[in-house]
């Protein structure tokens, strides 16, 4: 049976990742210091969980020993942290995705895989692709950008698989505690408050649902040949806020209050990614609508009370 460690693996993603991982054959032993997980995401899974944060090394190691790939998720909250402290940004994302690649390579482990974002690629991208410049707007895309370099270097001087994967704004089961606009806009909607739209709502995004994003992790871990590469992982469709807003008036069965605001500044204005290179070179094929996601998403809240 192979065995994996999934760095972050208490949290939204990283559970879902869990998930994928045993339902593919792989034991899994979490690798997280629940400073945002929660051992809960893991109920009904088989998965092992060590407690440890994941600048230290040795600890890593430990834990990292008999695994065939690890997956590095474990990261800091995002860009508005981010902005407020770059230098704690910058050591647990940067030099912290560091210490998991140098932690797998001392424990051999073959297969790394990164979990970046599109943070690195800055405004102009639109789409979102990887032949695109990086020229990141905030320390946290900073930190991100750092973590594929480290990537690329790892696989050049000792010929580790280790891929980036970079996901769009991911929703889904598990994700009560992040601030993205659908759990934000679902809890808000189930405690009878109004919804805030700022602009017209035609701003668009790529919601992907983090099952797809699971098992693109996945494919990229086992795809051969694809050690030193970058690959977006997202839902390949654009969707504006108002699109969203119809979804979720639908999925929950009551009309939204909604309260325009006006445009907030340097908030970008459309985006989505090409998903053409996972597509061709993984196989992967996000395959949940955002529909079908957003009620599953609001089926898990309305489980939770
Ligand atoms: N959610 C998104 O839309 C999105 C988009 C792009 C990239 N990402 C990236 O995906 C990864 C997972 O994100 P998520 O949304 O599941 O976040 P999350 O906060 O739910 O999960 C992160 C996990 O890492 C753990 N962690 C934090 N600091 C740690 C440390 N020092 N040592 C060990 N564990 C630590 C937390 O306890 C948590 O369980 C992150 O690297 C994030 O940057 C997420």
């Amino acid at each position: 049976m192979p065995r994996a460690l999934v760095t972050g693996g208490a949290g939204f993603i990283g559970s879902a990742l869990v998930r994928a991982l045993e339902a593919r054959g792989y034991e899994v032993r979490v690798y997280d210091d629940l400073s945002v997980g929660d051992p809960a995401n893991l109920e009904g899974t088989g998965a092992e969980l060590v407690r440890g944060d994941v600048r230290d090394l040795d600890a890593l190691v430990t834990a990292a020993q008999g695994c065939d790939a690890a997956f590095h998720l474990a990261a800091g909250a995002g860009v508005i942290q981010s902005i407020d402290e770059p230098l704690v940004n910058f050591d647990l994302n940067a030099r912290g995705t560091l210490v998991a690649l140098e932690a797998a390579r001392r424990a051999e482990v073959g297969r790394f895989v990164f979990s970046s974002s599109n943070a690195p690629l800055g405004e102009g991208a639109y789409p979102a692709r990887e032949d695109k410049p990086i020229a990141p707007l905030s320390p946290y895309g900073a930190s991100k950008a750092v973590g594929e370099a480290y990537c690329s270097a790892f696989h050049g001087a000792y010929g580790m698989h280790a891929v980036a994967v970079r996901f769009s704004n991911a929703f889904g089961p598990r994700s009560a505690h992040k601030g993205n606009v659908i759990p934000l806009f679902i809890r808000r909607l189930r405690a009878g408050q109004e919804l805030i739209v700022y602009g017209d709502g035609e701003q668009t995004r790529d919601f992907v649902f983090c099952e797809d994003l699971a098992d693109g992790l996945v494919r990229a871990a086992e795809a051969d040949g694809a050690g030193g590469e970058i690959f977006q992982l997202a839902s390949g469709v654009e969707t504006s806020l108002n699109r969203l807003l119809e979804l979720l008036a639908e999925v929950s069965g009551a009309e939204p209050r909604i309260r325009r605001e006006p445009p907030r500044a340097g908030e970008i204005l459309r985006n989505y990614s090409s998903v053409d290179k996972a597509r061709d070179r993984l196989g992967y094929t996000p395959s949940v609508t955002l529909e079908q996601g957003l009620r599953r998403t609001w089926e898990w809240f309305a489980s939770q009370g």
